[in-house]
């Protein structure tokens, strides 16, 4: 696949994204010299339960000052900023989206993250990683783009360390099939690839993996949609930057959890050591 033309890539890019973020910063009156990562809060979280579920995945994945960590499908790299400033984790995100790679080095870089986390252009499905080179593989809402799920679970498993820690946290099938679409992450049921959570937690099986932790995050996600609604509002935020019916497709997300057509899961893994 031609990662730079893929489906997947256009759904998320957009022209001049870089600018358009840099414009939106300066209208909102922030200076550009004295940027922390909660500037950036109100739009480069794109998972469901904000910078609050990123923590309480990392605590669950007992992140730590010094690992290694690889963040498969980074966004603006939200999460790697997370894992680095309140963890002192080093972290590489990995993205088939370019601006997205593009526009998440430039927000490191502005609230000097820059040592710490670096991004790659680059497939899921063959990453550009040696073998056993990470202690953490991280994954936030990835997967639901990605078919071929043994193939991204066989490459997560490559490059992460015997014994190493995979942290997941994925939107999945629910009991009721039919989804309402747009949603974020798909125009439609061809680019929607959702597996049960059974479903899942079998595949990481198969695929060398022993569970840490499998919870339903379901509940509390819909509690934390109601308490942060969608919104077009002033200032930054993803509906301006992403995509103008970003609102509409996060109702959509609200009414498919609402109706028992998604869950979502929060799972923490081990590789085992003999694979
Ligand atoms: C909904 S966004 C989540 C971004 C980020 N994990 C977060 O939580 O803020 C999904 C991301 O996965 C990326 N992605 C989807 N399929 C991918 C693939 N095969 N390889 C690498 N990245 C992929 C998209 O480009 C997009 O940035």
């Amino acid at each position: 696949m031609d990662i730079e033309k893929g489906d997947v890539a256009s759904h998320y890019g957009s022209p001049e994204l870089v600018e358009r973020i840099l414009a939106s910063l300066s209208e909102a009156g922030k200076s550009l010299d004295s940027l922390t990562v909660n500037d950036f809060a109100s739009f480069d979280n794109l998972h469901l339960g904000g910078v609050e579920e990123t923590l309480s995945l990392a605590r669950l994945a007992a992140a730590q000052h010094g690992m290694s960590v690889l963040d498969v499908g980074s966004g603006l790299g939200a999460s790697a900023r997370t894992l680095a400033s309140n963890f002192g984790c080093h972290v590489v995100g990995l993205d088939i989206t370019p601006e997205f790679c593009e526009a998440a080095e430039l927000l490191s870089g502005l609230v000097g993250l820059g040592d710490m986390v670096s991004f790659r252009h680059g497939n899921a499905l063959d990453m550009p990683f040696d073998d056993a080179s990470f202690d953490l593989v991280w994954s936030q809402h990835t997967s639901m783009n990605i078919e071929e799920k043994s193939v991204l679970l066989a490459e997560i498993a490559r490059v992460l360390r015997p014994e190493g820690i995979l942290a997941v946290h994925d939107i999945t099938a629910g009991p009721q099939l039919d989804i309402h679409y747009p949603v974020p992450w798909a125009d439609n049921k061809a680019m929607s690839f959702l597996v049960s959570p059974g479903r899942y937690l079998d595949l990481f099986h198969t695929a060398g993996f022993e569970t840490v932790e499998w919870t339903d995050v379901t509940y509390r996600t819909m509690a934390w949609m109601r308490q942060n609604p969608p919104r077009r509002g002033d200032g930054i935020n993803a509906s301006t930057l992403l995509s103008l019916d970003f609102l509409e497709r996060v109702s959509n997300v609200q009414r498919n959890l609402e109706e028992g057509c998604i869950e979502v899961t929060q799972g923490i893994l081990r590789k085992k050591s003999d694979e």
